[in-house]
């Protein structure tokens, strides 16, 4: 089968597998997400999603496999957190992502500030900046929020619009919620969900992974199914249904239920 270009994808794992001592936690795993899509990656506890999250974000080395990111080889030996920044991936966790005390728009620059001649930091211009990524980026419309808020006043729906419009701002390829609305109440959920929508229309790929498969279903394009290290499914939105969705992993685990109980 001929394969489309490289740079076609903004990611794609080619055989990654994961041992940890002689436990299998990902077995060949294959996959590539297209730039402006964002995929949900599903399966249940211990399937292997975080696993898969970390080695991209360069927690850990694969044992074996390829990565490229927006079609260049990523070195897995020298792979690591700062230089998955450098390559454009980010993780947004659930309250971890911004500093608590901190003023909002000091928190775009974390790590990256921009300085002046004399090493002092370019205030004016990092406030423009996280103003502008506020305003177009993300979309907050006054409700008393401005750059000069504490990271504390916002709520946690809001942190995590913060946390993924300096996502969007800084880092063009990839992506990656793991469980961004754990502890959220419906309303501060509906804002996240809404932020992750941007994600795609500002032409950016995104990973989501959550329990929620209504919330899945709704800011995906495509689901990937986990299971015990191994992709099982890999389905467009357009070709099932939420509820045939919900149907397919039922069915599924009770057959695995069927399977081990033999
Ligand atoms: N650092 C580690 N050392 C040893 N085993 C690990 C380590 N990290 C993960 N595992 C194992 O790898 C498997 C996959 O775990 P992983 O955290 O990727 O699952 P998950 O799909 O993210 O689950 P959850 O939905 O519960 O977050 C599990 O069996 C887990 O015990
Ligand atoms: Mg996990």
């Amino acid at each position: 089968m001929p394969e489309a270009p490289l740079d076609a994808d903004a990611l794609r794992f080619v055989d990654i597998e994961k041992y940890f001592g002689l436990v299998c936690a990902l077995k060949k795993i294959n996959l590539r997400i297209r730039k402006n899509e964002v995929v949900g990656l599903i399966g249940d506890n211990g399937a292997g999603k975080s696993t898969l999250v970390k080695i991209l974000t360069g927690v850990f080395p694969p044992t074996s496999g390829e990565l490229y990111v927006g079609g260049k080889r990523i070195d897995l030996k020298t792979h690591s957190v700062p230089k998955a920044h450098k390559a454009g991936i980010e993780t947004v966790y659930q309250d971890r992502s911004l500093g608590d005390k901190q003023v909002l728009w000091r928190n775009f620059f974390v790590g990256r500030e921009m300085l002046l001649p004399f090493g002092f930091i370019n205030v004016k211009k990092e406030k423009a900046i996280a103003r502008e990524i506020m305003m177009t980026t993300i979309g907050f419309r006054g409700e008393g929020i401005t750059v000069d808020s504490r990271v504390s006043e916002l709520s946690g729906g809001e942190r995590q619009g913060v946390a993924i419009g300096r996502a969007m701002h800084f880092h063009a390829n990839v992506i990656i919620l793991d469980e961004p609305t754990v502890a959220l109440s419906l309303k501060e959920v509906r804002k996240v969900l809404n932020f992750v929508h941007k994600i795609k229309e500002n032409g950016h790929a995104g990973i989501y992974i959550s329990h929620d498969l209504q919330d899945v279903y709704e800011v995906s394009d495509r689901f990937v199914v986990i299971d015990r290290g191994e992709i099982v499914a890999d389905m467009e939105k357009k070709e099932i249904s939420l509820k045939a969705l919900g149907e397919f992993l039922l069915e599924y685990s009770h057959g695995l239920k069927d399977k081990k109980e033999l």
